[in-house]
């Protein structure tokens, strides 16, 4: 593991609920292990700012995934929208125009660049009339986005050991698409390109994104306790 990053810090809680009071719910009972929160579409559409505010308030991380796609000058202006409300990091795709113009309005946030969605596999890709296989468009997309100025990238586990060799420290990996232990497989919601958390982290990646396979269970802190002696046990 390249960085000092703080344990509590390293498994990044994916609120995917429906309303910010469950949000909230599942900040209290994890606080005591985890710092850092991902707010997404679902959430964000419930629950605006509000709830953002409220968990960096709390003295928390928050990682606002919202993948802005449109226009250079609207998702410029969306960023700047950002601003204000302590976020760390902030998601956007697009080509280098989209990028350049998300990094005019980045001030204190880090952004991140989505590569290929963790949910799809090569024939998704085939699907969409792309030709490259996943490992060579994440890794042109993630080394595009470091030369235009992003801070990092959003890829799978099954990904980031190249990324790290190839692109060095400096590069943010965060890292969706966990499942826990041996019935990686067969608990794959609508993941294709899953990994566990301590092989992600083995692997290079800074952060894991983990939602349902804590959320979705009747005990939330033994799948975080777990999770986090998996990477403590790195070293
Ligand atoms: O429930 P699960 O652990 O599969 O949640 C993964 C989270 O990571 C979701 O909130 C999803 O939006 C997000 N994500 C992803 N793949 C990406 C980027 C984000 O699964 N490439």
């Amino acid at each position: 593991m390249a960085k000092n990053i703080p344990l509590n810090e390293r498994i990044i809680l994916a609120l995917d609920v429906a309303d910010p009071a469950t949000a909230k719910e599942f900040v209290k009972k994890t606080e005591a292990s985890l710092g850092y929160y991902k707010v997404g579409l679902q959430l964000f559409m419930a629950g605006w700012f509000d709830v953002v505010d409220w968990i960096v308030d709390r003295g928390h991380k928050v990682m606002l995934d919202l993948k802005f796609f449109d226009i250079p000058e609207t998702v410029k202006l969306a960023v700047a929208q950002i601003q204000a409300h302590g976020v760390s990091l902030a998601t956007i795709h697009g080509n280098d125009a989209i990028i350049e113009a998300a990094l005019e309005e980045r001030g204190d946030l880090q952004l991140l660049a989505v590569t290929v969605l963790t949910s799809f596999g090569e024939e998704d890709l085939r699907a969409m009339g792309m030709t490259q296989s996943i490992e060579d468009l994440v890794y042109f997309r993630a080394k595009r986005a470091l030369k235009l100025g992003c801070d990092g990238v959003v890829c799978s586990g099954v990904e980031a050991a190249k990324l790290r060799d190839g692109l060095g420290d400096k590069l943010i990996m965060v890292t969706p698409g966990i499942r826990p232990g041996a019935n990686i497989m067969d608990d794959s919601d609508d993941q294709t390109r899953i990994m566990t958390a301590g092989r992600a982290i083995a692997a290079g990646a800074d952060h894991v994104v983990v939602g349902r396979p804590i959320t979705k269970v009747s005990d939330p802190l033994a799948v975080i306790a777990a999770m986090q002696a998996e990477i403590a046990a790195l070293g």
